[in-house]
């Protein structure tokens, strides 16, 4: 790529077209994908009705600002929403973030945040400091200051959390930092601490979110209750869109001129949303659920028993296989491209399965049957 900035180490192929999970590149070789263009395609590349609503939106106006009311941005944002939460739309993860960092901040009239070791939040000013991974924040010093880091699923961590702060962000499950789960315990511990101390619970939601774990948000797996949420990824299977969803108590201060984005809540983008969201239905959840526990009994039986394999993370289709420091999971992921399967890299040494949650159990199955393979013919020397 001569005219682009080198932020990316891309893979040598050209993705060019898509059909449900199968993607081409423009050699004509056919991948099936467990990436979801991380995290993104849930639906997958095809799928019939977020085609119609953009194709019918892009027909009618793509763009008119926020100055403007719009019953399609409220009926997005209704499907969204847990009950008593109100949304602000921008364009990505960071952006979500950013305007919780913000949100909190004003509301609390404090300024301290803590954020946890490992995790991951963006690449803004404000989400990068957040962010527990300092190979993310090198070089771009002096970065936003009253964040303070803890070490995640750590009792000891909770002792951090005083009434001097104004929130606490987390993930569920630290996916950048490689599919690292929370523990339910500890998690309801954080909740409890934030509630009793007063201080505001962001959870990101970013890659967890909009089904990816057999629920429409992670943490209903941990039974807390969020004062803030944020979400991208999925949100727009594909069209840039990102979510940040408050208690309604939040909202005076957040009135006019406080926050504000050009493009949040772009008609193309929420004509996509209502796609994803008409279609997250109950039994839809419950199927990614049953399929998620079929690729764990799958991975228990095949992969995890494997020399080259530490260990195995999965919560609905978010999988993480943590391979032994001999072999490079670079490696391993260009080996899986060579044979028609796309994946992903995380935290230190981690293979990453993300794949759209419309995946059909057979073409899951073939996938890990795939990995098992490379992975068989993986020697660890001592
Ligand atoms: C948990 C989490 N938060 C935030 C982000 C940033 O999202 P975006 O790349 O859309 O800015 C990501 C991206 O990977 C993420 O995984």
């Amino acid at each position: 790529m001569d005219n682009i900035f080198p932020t990316y180490a891309q893979f040598p192929m050209d993705l060019v077209s898509g059909h449900d999970w199968h993607i081409k590149d423009s050699n004509g070789k056919e991948y099936l994908d467990f990436t979801s263009g991380i995290g993104v395609c849930s639906f997958g590349y095809s799928n019939e009705l977020i085609i119609k609503n953009v194709e019918e939106q892009v027909k009618k106006i793509w763009h008119t600002s926020n100055l403007y009311p719009s019953k399609l941005v409220d009926e997005v944002a209704g499907m969204l929403c847990p009950q008593g939460m109100l949304a602000f739309f921008c364009n990505s993860g960071t952006e979500a973030n950013e305007a919780a960092f913000k949100l909190a901040r004003k509301y609390t009239g404090k300024a301290k945040i803590l954020a946890f070791n490992n995790g991951f939040h963006g690449r803004t000013f404000g989400s990068m400091s957040l962010t527990g991974n300092k190979s993310v924040q090198a070089g771009f010093s002096p970065l936003v200051p009253g964040v303070t880091f803890a070490d995640f699923n750590d009792d000891k961590s909770l002792d951090k959390i005083t009434d001097e702060y104004a929130a606490v962000i987390l993930e569920t499950i630290q996916g950048e930092g490689g599919v690292i789960i929370g523990d339910k315990s500890w998690i309801q511990k954080v909740a409890k601490t934030c509630h009793d101390k007063g201080v505001l619970l962001i959870v990101d939601e970013v890659q967890t979110g909009i089904g990816r774990t057999g629920t429409k948000f992670s943490f209903e797996h941990y039974d807390i209750h969020p004062d803030i949420i944020t979400c991208a990824k999925a949100l727009g299977n594909g069209l840039p869109v990102g979510a940040m969803l408050g208690k309604k108590s939040l909202a005076s201060a957040f009135g006019p001129g406080t926050h504000g984005t050009t493009f949040g809540g772009n008609k193309l983008s929420m004509a996509s949303a209502k796609g994803v969201l008409t279609q997250l239905t109950p039994d839809f959840l419950n199927k990614v659920t049953e399929k998620g526990k079929q690729v764990a009994d799958i991975i228990d039986q095949t992969i995890s028993p494997l020399p080259v394999v530490k260990k195995v993370s999965c919560m609905g289709l978010m999988i993480g296989i943590t391979l032994e420091d001999e072999l490079k999971v670079g490696d391993v992921i260009a080996k899986l491209q060579d044979e028609g399967l796309l994946t992903l890299s995380a935290g230190h040494n981690t293979l990453r399965l993300l794949p759209p949650l419309v995946m059909d159990i057979n073409d899951l199955k073939a996938g890990l049957a795939k990995i098992s393979e490379v992975l068989k013919n993986e020697v660890v020397t001592e």
